[in-house]
């Protein structure tokens, strides 16, 4: 069969009448195993995306792709089909309510499409519960809580933040105080998207109680994206736990945990989901989920990486991402370029690189005049020489001139972080 051109590899080519069965298979696997060397390159050099790359394990559950799973609505009701992995599913679930503090028959909760399911479904809850309410969320908040405030045509007030990315609480409390005749629904971010910084749940709370709001005068969502698997391993950080008076708390699955596909668990309160769950009686179960199908295979995976790694394999791997993060801060730091690590984050930020190419290669995520790298399990010392040699490399090139200078970052990560030529010195 001839060779197609790139472009052509990627169409989807109606097979031939000359061609067999046989013939195309080979010429799709060829296509495929490309793909394959494609992508193993780009996870070399996979620095800026919170994902875990180190994903290999999971081919040990390649022989459940000959099924097509399931688990539309309830996890906790079986229904009558049979093509399922629901059982897995509350296994899982299991393991993130012991995790977070809630007892088995307190919790409701489902394995979702990945963090912004587990944030619609929260917000939802919140909503809800009390229809009046103000949507409080941080402007370091994810791009969806603010598409959710919209979805759910709800009033959103945003939170300014601190220079580490870390909630703004007197800024809370004055918008609480704005709007204390109406209910709160805060979204506390356990994480942030771009600089790994956890809101105090504890200080949220007292905020709350300061500004006179009672308990069914609130609702917390917990969005622990990023952080869901990794906080309870850290008690110099403030606790996110159900022994506390939040709603519901998701976490994603692909990111520290590195699942093949995207996914992510939201657990809540079993009293809350009452409010939107509805007996469906043609799929045998309730519906009380935001997606209608559900991915039955990612179920298997989170069963399968949590038990293969187990709590003390997730704090381990944490643990290093933390060595690794400080590493690569203080090496900048010797550089003399910008940078900020936030005390219990793998997020490191820095300056902006002036060269798409240069992010595109690193596939680094930027904002406004920062960069950041997100040191996950896959990231290791060698893979960071590497992108440093580059870089250092790389800003001889761009700064050599002296007509173009690194960037001030001293509104993004504070002056005591920046080594512009203005703040090196002071
Ligand atoms: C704090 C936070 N929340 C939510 C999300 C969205 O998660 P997902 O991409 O799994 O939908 C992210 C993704 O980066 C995140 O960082």
């Amino acid at each position: 069969m001839a060779k197609l051109s790139l472009e052509k590899r990627f169409a989807v080519v109606e097979p031939n009448d000359d061609e067999s069965a046989v013939e195309r298979l080979d010429y799709l696997t060829k296509i495929v195993t490309e793909f394959e060397e494609h992508l193993a390159e780009r996870a070399s050099h996979y620095l800026g995306y919170p994902s875990n790359q180190n994903c290999k394990h999971f081919v040990g559950l390649s022989q459940l792709l000959q099924f097509n799973i399931n688990n539309c609505g309830d996890p906790f009701t079986e229904g009558d089909l049979g093509m399922h992995t629901k059982k897995f599913e509350v296994g899982v679930l299991d393991w993130f309510a012991k995790l977070w503090e809630i007892e088995k028959d307190e919790y409701l909760g489902y394995v979702t499409n990945g963090g912004t399911e587990g944030n619609l479904h929260g917000i939802l809850l919140g909503r809800e519960l009390l229809p009046n309410g103000v949507l409080y969320t941080s402007q370091e908040s994810h791009y969806s809580l603010f598409k959710i405030a919209r979805m759910y045509r709800m009033d959103c007030e945003t939170i300014s933040s601190l220079a580490t990315g870390e909630m703004d609480y007197a800024d809370l409390k004055r918008k609480l105080l704005i709007h204390k005749d109406r209910p709160a629904i805060i979204n506390v971010i356990v994480g942030t998207t771009f600089k790994g910084a956890l809101d105090d749940l504890d200080i949220v709370i007292e905020t709350l109680e300061d500004c006179g709001f009672s308990q069914n005068q609130f609702y917390i969502h917990c969005d622990a994206a990023m952080f869901g698997f990794i906080t309870p391993f850290l008690n110099q950080v403030p606790k996110y736990t159900f022994k506390k008076p939040i709603g519901s708390m998701s976490v994603s699955g692909h990111k520290f945990m590195g699942t093949p596909m995207p996914c992510g668990v939201q657990i809540t309160r079993k009293s809350r989901v009452n409010s939107i769950s509805q007996s469906i009686e043609y799929i045998s179960s309730l519906d009380n989920t935001i997606a209608g199908s559900r991915n039955g295979h990612s179920s298997m995976f989170l069963w399968y990486g949590l038990n293969i790694k187990g709590l003390k394999g997730l704090q381990k791997d944490f643990e290093e991402c933390l060595r690794n993060a400080r590493y690569l801060r203080d090496c900048l730091k010797d550089a003399g370029i910008s940078t900020m690590l936030n005390e219990m984050s793998n997020v490191v930020i820095f300056e902006r690189p002036p060269d798409h190419e240069f992010v595109r290669h690193w596939q680094l995520q930027c904002l406004r005049k920062m960069a950041h790298i997100v040191i996950m399990p896959h990231v290791s010392i060698e893979m960071l020489d590497k992108f440093l040699h580059n870089l250092i490399k790389k800003r001889g090139i761009w700064y050599e001139s002296g007509k173009v200078e690194p960037p001030c970052l001293a509104e993004d990560i504070g002056i005591c972080n920046c080594a512009c030529s203005l703040h090196a010195k002071g």
